[in-house]
């Protein structure tokens, strides 16, 4: 998954998908560009977290393809399918860290379980993702023993231990105070830009931060992307269900559950 230079990373072609009768995704077309920061937006429930379990091959589509590096997902076998998955990096809402280590623990964790690393190249890539995401004077201490913020930076650093091609955040800010939020969409960036080629895909319903964070944004309603593009294409938008998630208002065509 590295290095090509084709510039679509990721295709979804008419994904769907359903749980009993409700259809979360709906014929869903989409693209992410490689080495570049993705946002996939949308309200809570309209099926954020499932594209991306589509994208890492955790959920299989009813109907249509996901097209990888030019490679059918639901094609592969079982070894590829997990060789595939060790190309991403997660950071998920609540950083869930492992409390019985300390943080440099779990930042080797990734790196013993799933490499024949020595242990001194370990701990060098440790120190580098852990200078990187500032978490250094940490490493001695346990996840209980930090705050909010630091936590997440510390699951940052885990997913990022691995030299992932492709980093996944599960709504890194949802719930965080604003401070907080923006230094971890300050984050978001920075790595992607230190990480050279790194494709970054953020989920989340804050729009502020998609338009000031990412390079493209794909707007999810009623299991499509009602628009994708970079920011620009939406401060254009007059499409009133995008103008009425822009205003945070309540009333408007789209409904808030
Ligand atoms: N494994 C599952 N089984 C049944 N329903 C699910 C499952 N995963 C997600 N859903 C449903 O799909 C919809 C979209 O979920 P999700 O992608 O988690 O939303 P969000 O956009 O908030 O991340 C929700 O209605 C959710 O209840
Ligand atoms: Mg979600």
């Amino acid at each position: 998954m590295d290095g090509s230079p084709v510039a679509v990373m990721i295709y979804f072609q008419g994904v769907s998908k359903s749980f009993g009768r409700h259809r979360v995704l709906d014929e869903l077309d989409l693209h992410i560009e490689r080495g570049k920061i993705t946002f996939i937006i949308g309200k809570s429930g309209e099926g954020k977290s499932v594209t991306i379990k589509h994208i890492m091959g955790l959920l299989k589509p009813d109907k249509g393809r996901i097209i990888v590096d030019g490679s059918d997902i639901a094609e592969f076998s079982r070894d590829e399918a997990r060789s595939y998955r060790r190309h991403f990096g997660m950071l998920f809402q609540h950083a869930a860290l492992f409390d019985s280590m300390t943080v440099l623990d779990n930042i080797l964790f990734p790196l013993r379980e799933h490499t024949m690393m020595s242990t001194k190249d370990m701990l060098v890539r440790a120190d580098e993702v852990m200078e990187q995401t500032g978490v250094r004077q940490l490493r001695g201490q346990f996840p209980g023993e930090l705050s909010t913020g630091e936590k997440k930076r510390v699951g940052l650093a885990r997913a990022l231990v691995a030299k992932p091609s492709v980093l996944l955040y599960d709504e890194p800010t949802t719930g965080m105070d604003p401070l907080i939020s923006e230094m971890i969409d300050q984050l978001i960036v920075e790595v992607s830009q230190k990480e050279t080629g790194i494709t970054s895909i953020v989920i989340s319903h804050d729009l502020k931060a998609a338009m000031a964070t990412s390079d493209q944004i794909v707007f999810l309603y009623k299991g499509k992307a009602a628009l994708s593009g970079p920011p620009d294409d939406f401060r254009q938008s007059q499409d009133p269900v995008i103008r009425q998630f822009f205003a945070g208002k309540v009333e408007g065509p789209m409904e808030f559950l």
